[in-house]
């Protein structure tokens, strides 16, 4: 009788146990953001405002309307960011593109920021994204966050500058005219949230 007591006592504890060691992890997965879209900010004189990142041929760009775009293939976009780091990208509103799921993709040191169905495909060589207060960055091997996100003028779309969403541009290019570094965040211009 008492053995008997003690297991039942034994299962209880460990079930206890169990949902203490258990709810940081469902804390965590309660502040992972999803289906939240993303806004590019720029200093004053880019006239970057919080515009909307989208898809376009396997690249990120933005524009003040992504319609607008001289592009018809142009779609938006919106992300999830898993526990892994990895961001999963939602294009058009479908989340599963012909050849599996699609991530956010960084190049290696600088280049274009676009889409790719490789998944731990970042600078840093991991899934290695992550939100600080809103805004996107790059975990560094090292730990700190990289936020080398620049606009890049690219054509003029309808009646607005289209910009490319680069990564981490070499000093030349920084300097260069239509080229402007830009927080990426979760929140748009009209207060538009994540989630
Ligand atoms: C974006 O552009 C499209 C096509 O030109 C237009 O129909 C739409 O109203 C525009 N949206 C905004 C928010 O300006
Ligand atoms: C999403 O894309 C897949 C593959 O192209 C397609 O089979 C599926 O029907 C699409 N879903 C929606 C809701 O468009
Ligand atoms: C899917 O993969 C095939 C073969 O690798 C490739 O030709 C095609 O462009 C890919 N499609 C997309 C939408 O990535
Ligand atoms: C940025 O590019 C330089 C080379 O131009 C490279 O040394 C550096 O590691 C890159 N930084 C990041 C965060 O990708
Ligand atoms: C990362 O994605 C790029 C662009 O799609 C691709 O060229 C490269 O092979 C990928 N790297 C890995 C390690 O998957």
């Amino acid at each position: 009788m008492p053995l008997k007591f003690f297991a039942l006592w034994s299962t209880a504890a460990s079930a206890l146990i169990a949902g203490v060691v258990g709810q940081p992890l469902d804390v965590r997965r309660a502040n992972t953001p999803s289906d939240f879209r993303l806004f590019a900010y720029g200093p004053k004189e880019s006239g970057i405002g919080g515009f909307p990142v989208f898809h376009m041929e396997g690249l990120a760009y933005t524009a003040l309307n992504s319609s607008d775009s001289t592009s018809s293939s142009a779609e938006e976009v919106s992300f999830t960011l898993e526990t892994s780091g990895s961001l999963v990208a939602t294009i058009g509103g479908n989340s599963t593109a012909t050849n599996g799921t699609t991530f956010l993709h960084v190049p290696s040191t600088s280049g274009n920021v676009g889409f790719t169905t490789a998944a731990g495909n970042s600078s840093a060589g991991t899934d290695a994204f992550g939100l600080y207060g809103g805004m996107l960055y790059l975990r560094a091997q090292e730990g700190g966050m990289e936020t080398q996100w620049y606009a890049v003028a690219a054509d003029t779309a309808g009646d607005g500058q289209l910009w490319n969403i680069k990564w981490n541009v070499s000093e030349i290019e920084a300097a260069g005219d239509g080229v402007f570094p830009v927080a990426i965040r979760t929140t748009g211009p009209d207060g538009e949230l994540a989630e």
